[in-house]
């Protein structure tokens, strides 16, 4: 399962890249918002922090701006992904980056039928936001489920880039589902790092090494 990390902060980008975790970065118009920054500056240089796709958000609604904004964006790097949402629209403009061979990934999605016209209309990645499914009081990890089931189904290439991630038994179940890359908040990334037992043999072994007087260096 592929990682992407959610957010336009660089910093942040920076240190979770550092682990070799890394396999991608998601962004999107509230993240930009958040950074302060100018979106296109901020795309170019995390494009230059990571390797793999680097997803820069269209804000037109209508396929011909969009396909405007769209080259502009591909102008930055090789390895943006444009983002389209799920709409008529958006899916013309998915169906036309594709065959020119750009990377796609199609988001706001929030039905597996949704999911399924977005890989008919060739989407290198479709985003179901499982968090936002959550709130609404629909269950997300199904959304995952059935779409996983459809793209098998029919040996659909487009990833499963499960979204709106918000805590590691999210993560737990889109690995156990085998959605093929997730996408989650830095803090998400990080805690799955964490376990009690960990710190408290950590800190056990650390005290018992003081005991020995010794040390490796
Ligand atoms: C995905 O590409 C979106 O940017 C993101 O996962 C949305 O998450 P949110 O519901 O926490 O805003």
């Amino acid at each position: 399962m592929k990682f992407f990390v959610d957010t336009a902060d660089t910093a942040e980008i920076r240190d979770l890249a550092e682990t070799g975790l890394l396999d991608g970065v998601t962004t999107n118009p509230s993240l930009i918002h958040k950074s302060g920054r100018k979106f296109l500056e901020v795309v170019e240089e995390i494009c230059g922090l990571v390797d793999g796709p680097v997803s820069a958000e269209v804000v037109a609604l209508d396929h011909e701006t969009m396909m405007k904004e769209a080259a502009v964006l591909r102008k930055i790097a090789d390895n943006v992904a444009i983002k389209v949402p799920l709409t008529i629209d958006g899916l013309k403009t998915c169906k036309a980056l594709s065959e020119e061979g750009c990377m796609v990934n199609v988001t706001l999605c929030f039905s597996a039928n949704q999911a399924l016209l977005a890989a008919k209309a060739g989407a290198s990645f479709i985003s179901p936001f499982v968090g936002r499914h959550d709130d609404n009081g629909f269950d997300g990890m199904k959304l995952i489920e059935d779409i996983r089931l459809i793209y098998d189904n029919y040996g659909f290439e487009t990833e499963i880039l499960a979204a709106s991630l918000r805590h590691p038994i999210h993560v737990l179940e889109c690995a156990k589902i085998g959605a093929d890359v997730i996408t989650a908040p830095p803090a998400v990334i990080k805690s799955l790092f964490n376990h009690v037992l960990t710190d408290k043999g950590l800190a056990s072994f650390a005290a018992d090494w003081a005991k020995t007087g010794q040390s490796i260096l």
